[in-house]
């Protein structure tokens, strides 16, 4: 999830904001005001010299130099190593272009238009470079500092390694150019116009994979797709040098006419500024001049060569004979017209660079040197194809939110009731809303790194927030609820520390006074049907203390306050956490490709992690059935596809590296969470765990084991209290709330057929239930170590309360949705 420009920018425009209404602009003091005084009259000094000189006046070899900074005798760079860089670079135009590469060199083709070729260039190639056999390694020892530096000829005495020093053999590279209408300046027929580059480049031979990222100046013949770069320093006049480093005649003279009156523009720019800019040329991003205090870093000069587009076009759409209008073709991709445009090949370019005072000399990865179908050069794509691609990326994600918030909604829907939202876990929740608000951040702040598609990116952005609404809405929902429930257990825990367990004894407590507000429950035949049709039994979920009327008698009102009070901290909290951690993740954008892909593998990892706490407690609370299963199938689902589309798709919107191996692990990782989820539904949410690791909870599927009291049995036994009712001979081992009532019965009542089971009745549905007894005696410990395994399954089928009422698994389960008190005798039940 790399962002596209160096977020440090961004932060130092925040810190900016912050800054601007400091009041101290410091006093130029009159040594700088001088030394800038003096900048720009070397600037003058040095456009005098692009102005004066000729073709051929820099030539290294011939031991010819000129007196810019850099491109002196004395300075010891490795201007020798230029002859054979542009020989290079000949030789990679001659190659693309054919026959006509000497009549294009030298200006003196008839008709361009033959060569198809996009004339604006703003977008973006990447690709590999390796490094030439033509470069040598130079040392900061071979540079003349004083030479450089004549103010200040001590510096630097430790002679550091320079920065952006390529030492390994290869690595990525990724060209941004930008030639924007306007503020680039071009000639009368647009044979020759300024542009500006980004460049990252990686070292693949560098400790963690470091990369750096700058900007170059420099002209662009559009024409042929020619474009020479370069930087500017204090110890490199780069751009004034820039028409000696073009490679024809022709090329020198429109290079040196264009840059002629575009620096003397800039230079009266610079001069007229109300706060000084040092070097309007300069490589940093964020526009500074580098001081001389600063690490020297390697300088570069750069040319690139566009490939001719190559068409697949079909035959009707071929009217000129295999010529295409390139014209008419950027113009139909910048203002579309809605005509199909034919099939053709991505915007490519060809690379050679070169660092004169580093010495490496790189070129782009590809034929003839290097297999076609593996190497490319570079390669990329307009500003328009980008910003199309980027545009559609942003309507998906709109998609996978909404039906995130779709799933949302069903879930909350689903949670309504006091006792269901006590099993969703908080922190579940809190991950998928932190989860979506950094995408809503990530969305605002896009939009300063994409200058188009904004109303897609807002409107996404907008989802993003509805969604953060919807889920800071849902946890306070949980908060309150869980809140109050962990004052009552606190209050039970102090109150009766001495009471016997729930599950040896019925609870002691008197039978509950009827509900305050007069609505008496309904009778227990009423709820009829179970789980299938669950009667609405509380109209709102307001009413949360009728599931507790003990607690609600005593207690009143203290529950909910300090609640309120907690949730106002924990809205801080999350906005807090939020923003740190979108800070933190720009700041990791900028580390070395390792530091970050190790971050971005953990950030991923622990964001995929939001089922982890729903299962913690599952077990904590020996519950289960808190999420539907279509909220964790969709939601791992939607949530997993912006993670894989970064992680698998090559040439992703955000340049992301691509690893599909983390990605395999982050896809099992939720998988996993998954399948624990579904095993704790169906075996129950303690399975895999030893028992005695989590604290004891009410088991409302126990064994029920036969001892000669009864004190563990369900009290209700049918042979007493419904002599007649039917009950099933059918060895029926699944939860079966219908059991077929036609069949006759020939064993007595309350006993089933079979030994080792018996019949209950279950008020809800009033039906019978049959389940699986162990029986007392001899054989009574082997049948339980042989059936516990088998009875996993069959136990699931019914519940018992602590006050020994036994019901069907779906029928009290969808009685529970509502109230949390038995049925029977309104004794309060520990939540599911
Ligand atoms: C460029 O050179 C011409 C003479 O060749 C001179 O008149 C002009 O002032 C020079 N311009 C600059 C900016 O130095
Ligand atoms: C450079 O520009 C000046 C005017 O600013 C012009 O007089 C001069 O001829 C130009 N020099 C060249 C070599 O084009
Ligand atoms: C080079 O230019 C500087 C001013 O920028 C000047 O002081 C110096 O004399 C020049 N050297 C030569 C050899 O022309
Ligand atoms: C660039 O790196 C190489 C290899 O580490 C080193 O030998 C050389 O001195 C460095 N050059 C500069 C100018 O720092
Ligand atoms: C370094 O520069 C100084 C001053 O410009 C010059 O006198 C000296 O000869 C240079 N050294 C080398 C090795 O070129
Ligand atoms: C080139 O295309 C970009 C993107 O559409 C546009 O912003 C820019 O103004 C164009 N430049 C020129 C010189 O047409
Ligand atoms: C521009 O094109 C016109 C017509 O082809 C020509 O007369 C003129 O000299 C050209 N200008 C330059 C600077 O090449
Ligand atoms: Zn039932
Ligand atoms: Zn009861």
């Amino acid at each position: 999830m790399e962002v596209r420009r160096d977020p440090r920018s961004f932060v130092l425009f925040i810190i900016l904001l912050l800054l601007l209404n400091s009041p101290d602009t410091p006093q130029q003091s009159f040594s700088a005001h001088s030394r800038f005084e003096e900048t720009i009259a070397e600037e003058w000094a040095h456009l005098s010299i692009l102005n004066t000189t000729h073709y051929g006046d820099f030539d290294a070899a011939g031991d010819k130099w000129l007196n810019l900074t850099g491109l002196r005798d004395e300075d010891g760079y490795a201007w020798d190593l230029l002859g054979g860089v542009k020989g290079r670079v000949k030789e990679q135009v001659r190659m693309l272009l054919g026959e006509k590469a000497e009549a294009v060199l030298e200006g003196d083709l008839d008709d361009y238009t033959s060569l198809e070729m996009y004339r604006n260039i703003s977008g973006f190639v990447q690709g590999e470079w390796v490094r030439s056999p033509l470069g040598r390694v130079l040392h900061p020892s071979d540079i003349n500092a004083s030479a450089l530096n004549p103010l200040n000829p001590d510096f630097p005495i430790a002679m550091p390694e320079y920065d952006r020093n390529l030492t390994g053999m290869g690595g990525p590279i990724r060209v941004h150019l930008s030639e924007t209408e306007g503020r680039m300046k071009t000639d009368e027929n647009r044979t020759v116009s300024e542009v500006t580059a980004r460049l990252v480049i990686g070292d693949d031979g560098s400790f963690g994979g470091n990369w750096w990222e700058f900007m170059l100046n420099g002209v662009h013949f559009p024409r042929f797709g020619g474009v020479v770069l370069t930087t500017t320093s204090d110890r490199f006049a780069g751009i004034f040098a820039l028409p000696h480093f073009q490679i024809s005649q022709n090329l020198y003279s429109s290079a040196q006419d264009l840059l002629n009156w575009t620096i003397h523009d800039t230079i009266e720019r610079q001069t007229n500024r109300v706060y000084p800019s040092w070097n309007p040329w300069t490589s940093t991003l964020d526009g500074s001049a580098e001081s001389s205090a600063m690490n020297p870093h390697c300088e570069f000069v750069v040319y690139l060569q566009e490939h001719p587009v190559q068409f697949q076009l079909k035959p009707e759409q071929n009217p000129t004979n295999g010529q295409i209008d390139m014209g008419w073709l950027e113009h139909e991709l910048r203002y579309p017209t809605g005509s199909p445009l034919p099939r053709r090949s991505a915007l490519s370019m060809s690379m050679v660079g070169f660092s004169p005072n580093c010495g490496f000399v790189i070129e782009s990865k590809g034929p003839p040197e290097f297999a076609r179908s593996v190497h490319t050069h570079l390669a990329g794509s307009k500003t328009e194809e980008f910003a199309d691609k980027a545009r559609h990326g942003i309507i998906a994600f709109a998609v996978t939110l909404s039906l995130q918030l779709m799933f949302l909604v069903k879930q909350m829907k689903e949670t309504a009731t006091p006792s269901t939202r006590n099993r969703v876990s908080f922190y579940t929740i809190a991950m998928h809303a932190m989860g979506d608000g950094f995408s809503f951040l990530a969305l605002i702040f896009l939009h300063l790194f994409l200058g188009s598609s904004q109303l897609p990116l807002f409107t996404t952005a907008f989802l993003a927030l509805f969604s953060v609404v919807f889920e800071l809405r849902f946890l306070m929902d949980i908060w309150t609820v869980q809140a109050t429930e962990r004052m009552r257990q606190d209050r039970q825990q102090a109150t009766t520390a001495t009471a016997p367990g729930q599950t040896s004894t019925p609870t002691p407590t008197p039978p509950p006074p009827p509900p305050s507000d007069g609505t008496l429950p309904l009778p227990v035949t009423a709820a009829r049907g179970g789980a299938t049709t669950p009667p609405i039994i509380i109209p709102s979920d307001g009413d949360e203390p009728l599931g507790n009327p003990a607690q609600a008698t005593t207690t009143g009102e203290t529950d909910r306050t300090p609640g309120r009070a907690e949730l106002g901290a924990l809205y801080s909290r999350y906005c807090l956490l939020l923003i740190g951690l979108f800070f933190l993740t720009l700041q990791f954008t900028t580390v070395r490709s390792t530091a970050r892909a190790t971050y971005f593998n953990i950030f991923c990892f622990l964001y995929l992690s939001f089922w982890t706490p729903q299962i913690y407690r599952n077990i904590m609370r020996n519950c289960r059935k808190a999420l539907r299963w279509d909220f964790v199938l969709g939601q791992s689902f939607v949530r997993m596809l912006p993670i894989t589309y970064f992680y698998a798709v090559e040439d992703n919107v955000l340049f992301s590296h691509t690893d599909v191996r983390a990605l395999a692990v982050l896809v099992g990782w939720v998988w996993i969470q998954i399948l624990a989820l579904a095993s704790q539904e169906i075996l129950g949410s303690r399975f895999f765990i030893r028992e005695g690791w989590a604290p004891p909870a009410y088991d409302y599927h126990p064994i029920l084991r036969e001892d000669e009291e009864g004190a563990t049995m369900p009290i209700g036994s049918t042979s007493i209290t419904s002599p007649t009712s039917p009950t099933s001979t059918l060895h029926n081992p699944d939860d079966n709330s219908e059991p077929d009532a036609s069949v006759p019965s020939l064993s007595k009542p309350g006993e089933s057929k079979e030994r080792g089971k018996k019949v209950f009745d279950c008020s809800i549905c009033a039906m019978d239930i049959e389940v699986p007894v162990i029986p007392s005696g001899g054989d009574g410990e082997g049948a339980a170590a042989a059936g516990l395994g088998g009875m996993i399954l069959q136990r699931r089928a019914y519940m018992v309360t602590p006050c020994r009422h036994i019901f069907h698994t779906a029928c009290l389960e969808g009685w529970m949705r509502y109230r949390l008190q038995c049925p029977n005798c309104r004794e309060i039940l520990p939540p599911l």
